[in-house]
């Protein structure tokens, strides 16, 4: 095997942002040392992009407390529930993101859930004004379908799409086909399924085939899904970060990666 580096995933681009294709979640970040060790290792290994919220409690002030000045690395970040996209909500959760991220601007603000009672083309013009403020560079959405992006993208460009995903939970697969169509990021969230993706039998069985381990063959599965795909498995372990790069060398070969698909 060769360096031990997320640059073996590949790249996508974030509108002018060109980041690798594997990323680190992180919604159990707190203010601890494994925390902050887990954050720098990854940077090490080569690991550009970093998924937050700011609904994750300490998250976003451990990335910024541990990464700043964040050189080269884009510290995505989500705002906005299903009951408050009204924009003074909005407003203070982007201030306060870049105050706690220690940024000037935001690269990626993804809004987290779309509340029912705004009309989304609303809350687009809401982020409009905050680009033209420079506050953010590019939006995102999460938990989405496509009639909800093209909305979206009446108003704005969309550069990332984050849904549920891993192999075994695949109710998503038409928001993928669309991003890959439309040049769209797409960031799978629950990745591994929590970790319970390994009880896939077919999983074991190419972690056999390929001496890895099940979470490293499905890591490798959604690389090969799509061009467009991130993955952000969520880790606070040095050792399962260290395996979660590894798996960006797995090259699965084409009937393997289908009968995976198949499962
Ligand atoms: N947009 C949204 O609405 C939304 C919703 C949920 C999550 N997210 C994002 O998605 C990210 C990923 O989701 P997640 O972290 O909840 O779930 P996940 O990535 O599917 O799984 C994380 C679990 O897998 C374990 N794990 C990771 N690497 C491993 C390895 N190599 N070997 C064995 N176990 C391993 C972790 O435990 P260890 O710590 O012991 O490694 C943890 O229990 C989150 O961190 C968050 O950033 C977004």
């Amino acid at each position: 095997m060769g360096q031990l580096t997320a640059k073996n995933a590949g790249i996508v681009k974030l509108g002018d942002i060109t980041v690798n294709r594997l990323g680190l979640g992180t919604n159990r970040i707190a203010d601890n040392n494994e925390s902050r060790a887990a954050l720098k290792r990854a940077v090490e290994l080569g690991i550009n992009f970093i998924d937050t919220a700011a609904k994750y409690g300490q998250s976003e002030m451990v990335i910024g407390q541990t990464l700043a000045p964040p050189r080269g690395l884009v510290a995505a970040t989500k705002g906005g529930w299903s009951d408050d996209n009204d924009p003074a909500s909005l407003q203070s959760q982007i201030d306060n993101s870049l105050e706690l991220l220690r940024l000037r601007q935001l690269p990626l603000w993804l809004l987290h859930r779309i509340d029912p009672k705004v009309p989304i083309e609303q809350t687009m013009n809401f982020l409009k004004s905050q680009q033209a403020a420079g506050k953010i560079r590019h939006i995102g959405l999460s938990g989405v379908t496509i009639d909800q992006i093209e909305a979206a993208r009446s108003a704005v460009d969309i550069v990332a799409v984050e849904n549920h995903y891993n192999l075994m939970e695949r109710e998503h697969d038409d928001v993928l086909e669309y991003c890959t169509r439309e040049g769209i990021v797409f960031i799978p969230f629950f990745p591994l399924r929590s970790g319970s993706v390994t009880l896939n039998r077919r999983l074991q069985e190419m972690a056999d085939k390929y001496q890895s381990s099940p979470i490293q063959i499905a890591i490798a599965w959604l690389l090969k899904r799509s061009p467009v795909m991130l993955p952000i498995p969520g880790t606070l372990s040095i050792e399962h970060l260290e395996a979660n790069v590894a798996a960006a060398s797995i090259k699965l070969e084409e009937d393997d990666y289908h009968y995976l698909l198949g499962y």
